[in-house]
């Protein structure tokens, strides 16, 4: 099989897989692929969000939040920002196909991918108090197998794409000697987000970028805003379709 950058197809090709990931030809309706999300809405009196099962959607990202990751790629890139990728929340792994997908795309041949998560789901807060997130029903579980499944579905699953399965609190410390260039943090709740920035953000590479998925949840940006004032980070925050990030100078 050609790789994308031999076809000269590489924007088509992330063009599709972002439609894929998201299963925007089954679930989009009439809805511009500008403006979709898969997630229809969150059911405040049964605490969960709202996808079609069926459908089986493998982000809950937006398009926007997926040109997102592109973007910060390619800036990544041009930059010359050395270290690895690593997403800390993956649920089903469609961001993890994305950025591998990113590597082939733009001949990327010395980086990796590293995919993060439980396994099992977003734990209870033990620290924080009282954050939303401990109310929801659906702790967004999904198998290292079914994961992995996923990935090789879209025929990118290889060894540039590290699994580090377990609780954050577990694993995140012996990640070991990595580097980051770009980390993409997705885990909802204060104590998992909190953790992830502690073990990870003093990897990552001056000049690197941060994501924070969930801006909108007030467990995930208290953590944030917290750890930054305990380091005395002052970098600028951007805001993009509820994601957050900056980069690390
Ligand atoms: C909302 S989902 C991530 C969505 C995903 N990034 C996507 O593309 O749709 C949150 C994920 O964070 C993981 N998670 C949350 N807290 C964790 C922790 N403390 N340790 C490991 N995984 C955790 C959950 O297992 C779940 O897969």
């Amino acid at each position: 099989m050609l790789a994308p950058t031999e076809t000269g197809m590489g924007d088509a090709y992330v063009d599709l897989i972002k439609r894929s990931i998201t299963n925007y030809g089954y679930l989009g309706g009439d809805v511009p692929f500008e403006n979709y999300r898969c997630v229809i809405h969150y059911e405040l009196t049964e605490a969960q969000w709202k996808i079609d099962p069926i459908a089986r959607p493998i982000t809950l990202l937006s398009k926007k939040q997926l040109d997102l990751i592109e973007q910060c790629v390619l800036s990544i890139e041009a930059r010359g920002v050395p270290g690895d990728f690593i997403e800390a929340g993956i649920w089903r792994g469609g961001v993890i196909i994305l950025m591998r997908a990113l590597l082939a795309a733009n001949n990327i041949k010395a980086r990796k991918v590293f995919a993060a998560d439980s396994f099992a789901g977003i734990p209870k807060n033990v620290r924080a108090k009282g954050d939303p997130v401990d109310q929801w029903r659906d702790r967004w579980i999904a198998p290292l197998d079914e994961v992995k499944q996923n990935i090789a579905r879209f025929g990118l699953l290889d060894d540039r794409i590290e699994f580090v399965p377990g609780f954050f609190a577990d694993t995140l410390p012996h990640i070991g000697d990595q580097k980051f260039a770009l980390m993409r943090l997705d885990s909802d709740s204060y104590d998992s987000v909190e953790e992830s920035l502690v073990y990870l953000y003093p990897l990552l590479s001056p000049g690197g970028i941060v994501i924070i998925d969930d801006w909108h949840l007030i467990g995930c940006k208290t953590a944030v805003m917290n750890y930054r004032a305990r380091h005395g980070i002052t970098d600028e925050i951007k805001v993009h379709d509820s994601n957050a990030y900056w980069i690390k100078s």
